[in-house]
């Protein structure tokens, strides 16, 4: 939720520090602050309520003395509201100690109850401050030793966090803990790194430590050590961050959202990728694991917001091809409803982030409970692929907008390729017919390039004509359901507009009521080649709305006339198998929410109240 980065090295810190938050920005951005150790070794800190701008205007009109030893913190506001007070980083210690945090501890206000009985005093709402203040305490009892006194704070502590720290009394060092919550190390030579995401620190080096569950870490310009909280070593694995700085940058684009719906076919190139040989699907990182998907008798697939649409649209592919029972379910949903699962079930995870707080738990519920665990995920090192027995990277590139859009198409090309390669593995498909499915998929970056420049700047138009629209409707049947649940998804977090999706049979058991004169309602129509029967039924569907005065925008199949009479706009998108449609009848949705979103003037990358990953449950 929150975005944490710390240096030390021989350079200046706060350059690096602004620039690793405004990677960052997407995981927060209500407020933001930075604090460092500078070279007469006093520290320094400011914090602004409001976006990372505020804080950068700030430190230009009134600088702070810098040094070579800094943490930096973005915010998603949790225990107090968005305030130049309630902003990190939190001090302690006769301000001699700086605390960021990332999480909720959820016993602060036991905790703020014994410190104010000893005397503490708090100039915030926030659970930070309790933590920042207990770890001043601590230092003094560990004698002046931050890795003891951390170690005594996170026995304490209750809840989700990764929290850094530095004090002024130790130039060169900064301490991180987690729990339940990212945090990741960048080597670099002579400097280090920590922060929730690689994206901070990738244009200084690729080289990158994940921390496990429970651990700590103190880093200094020589090394890195980390132990495990009850201060026993730990070996800590190394990666390469598959990416460079200039994938998570905007380039010339208007908002990373823009950039990344354009680069949805390469989302969807890059995930196949290296997973097809010799027409067959071949997934390296499953190599060995057949026995995780022998013997099971169901899926279920759990995830949040977008990444379980794309889970819905999984469970068609995954049900027709692997012949296994699916159920997709709301991960928060799923953990507290005591399910029945044992070690026939496999729980498929997706997660573009990796982290999303409610998809762990669900994940660690599901172990706990002796099923099989696969996560999808486009993060490396993220904690939801660590917690799991085998993972299926999705390579859609750094995700930066808040709205989840490339990461989507790959999510689903990951659920297809897994749906083959489990096919395969149980029998269920000849190669043939695997091979004919790989050969779709294969095809599917180029037709999505064809929507993009074909609809685009259609598409923009309209929506900038629909700008004053208040409620837009979306229809959808098989897999184009999640489809219209994901377009309505899209346009209420980034218009702010009320939308909703249907399953279009579903539209005469209540939700047709809504429909009244020039009501703009967006139908996903199927294949008239590919499925002749519920072509008719969605064509049916339309009808009966366009009857009562709705305004029709229908996504259809290049050459499909039968929807012609009753459509005000049509949408094209090329031939494709039933179950390949969803990768393509997406894109104009996603086009659209952003149109309607730029039309109205509203920041598409960072829309209101939201966060790119929701660490709290
Ligand atoms: O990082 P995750 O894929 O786990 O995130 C899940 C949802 O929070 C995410 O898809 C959210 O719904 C997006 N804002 C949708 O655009």
């Amino acid at each position: 939720m929150c975005g944490i980065v710390g240096y030390v090295g021989p350079r200046q810190s706060q350059p690096i520090l602004l620039a690793g938050l405004s990677r960052l920005e997407y995981r927060g951005y209500d407020s933001a602050g930075i604090a460092v150790i500078d070279g007469g070794g006093d520290l320094g800190m400011r914090k602004r309520a409001g976006k990372l701008k505020i804080l950068r205007d700030d430190l230009t009109a009134h600088p702070l003395s810098d040094g070579t030893t800094g943490i930096g913190h973005t915010r998603w506001a949790t225990h107090g509201g968005p305030t130049d007070a309630n902003a990190h980083p939190h001090l302690a210690d006769d301000d001699k100690l700086a605390v960021i945090h990332n999480g909720i501890i959820e016993n602060f206000s036991e905790l703020k109850s014994e410190l104010v009985a000893e005397g503490y005093t708090f100039r915030s709402e926030t659970d930070t401050e309790v933590a920042a203040v207990l770890l001043g305490r601590e230092y003094r009892e560990a004698g002046g030793n931050l890795v003891e006194a951390f170690r005594m704070v996170v026995a304490r502590l209750e809840g989700a966090f990764t929290l850094l720290a530095m004090h002024r009394d130790h130039p060169g060092l900064v301490v991180g803990a987690r729990r339940n919550s990212p945090l990741v190390i960048g080597l670099g030579d002579g400097e280090n790194f920590l922060a929730s995401d690689v994206a901070a620190f990738v244009e200084h080096t690729r080289r990158a430590l994940a921390i496990g569950q429970d651990e700590i870490v103190a880093i200094t310009p020589e090394g890195v050590e980390v132990t495990d909280f009850s201060g026993d070593e730990v070996d800590v694995e190394p990666f390469e961050v598959m990416w460079d700085a200039a994938a998570a940058d905007k380039g010339g684009w208007s908002s990373f959202m823009a950039k990344e719906v354009s680069e949805e076919p390469d989302a969807v190139a890059n995930t196949v990728r290296g997973r097809v040989k010799d027409g067959a699907v071949a997934i390296p990182e499953l190599d060995g694991l057949d026995g995780l998907f022998a013997d099971i008798t169901r899926i279920i697939v759990i995830a949040c917001g977008t990444a379980a649409y794309a889970g819905v649209v999984g469970k068609y592919a995954l049900e027709q091809w692997a012949r296994v029972p699916v159920d997709v379910e709301l991960a928060h949903e799923f953990r507290y409803r005591d399910p029945v699962i044992g070690p026939d079930t496999l729980v498929v995870s997706i997660s573009q982030s990796g982290e999303t707080m409610d998809t762990l738990m669900a994940v660690k519920y599901a172990r706990e409970a002796g099923a099989k665990t696969l996560s999808i995920c486009n993060t490396q090192g993220a904690t939801i692929p660590r917690e799991s027995d085998a993972i299926v990277y999705t390579h859609a590139g750094p995700e930066v907008a808040v709205a989840s859009t490339k990461a989507f198409v790959a999510q689903i090309t990951a659920l297809y390729l897994l749906a083959l390669h489990i096919g395969r593995v149980r029998d269920a498909l000849t190669a043939e017919q695997a091979a004919d499915n790989v050969r779709e998929l294969e095809a599917v970056p180029a037709k999505i390039q064809q929507v993009l420049d074909r609809e685009q700047s259609r598409i923009e138009q309209f929506a900038h004509w629909m700008a004053d629209t208040r409620s837009v409707l979306f229809l959808g049947r098989h897999v184009g359901y999640p489809i219209a649940l994901e377009g309505a998804l899209k346009l209420k977090e980034l218009a702010y507009i009320h939308a909703e999706g249907f399953a279009a049979g579903e539209l005469k058991h209540g939700p047709i009521a809504l429909i009244e004169p020039g009501q703009p309602v967006f139908v996903i129509v199927p294949s008239p080649r590919e499925s002749a029967e519920l072509h008719k039924k969605v064509v049916s569907n339309i009808q009966e709305i366009r009857a009562r005065g709705a305004r029709v925008i229908v996504i259809a199949e290049e050459g499909d006339a039968a929807v012609l009479p009753f459509a005000d706009e049509v949408l094209r998108i090329p031939l494709a198998g039933p179950l390949f449609e969803p990768l393509l009848a997406v894109v104009p949705l996603h086009i659209f929410a952003m149109g309607l979103a730029t039309a109205k003037g509203l920041d598409v990358d960072q829309p209101r109240n939201l966060a790119k990953s929701v660490t709290v449950e």
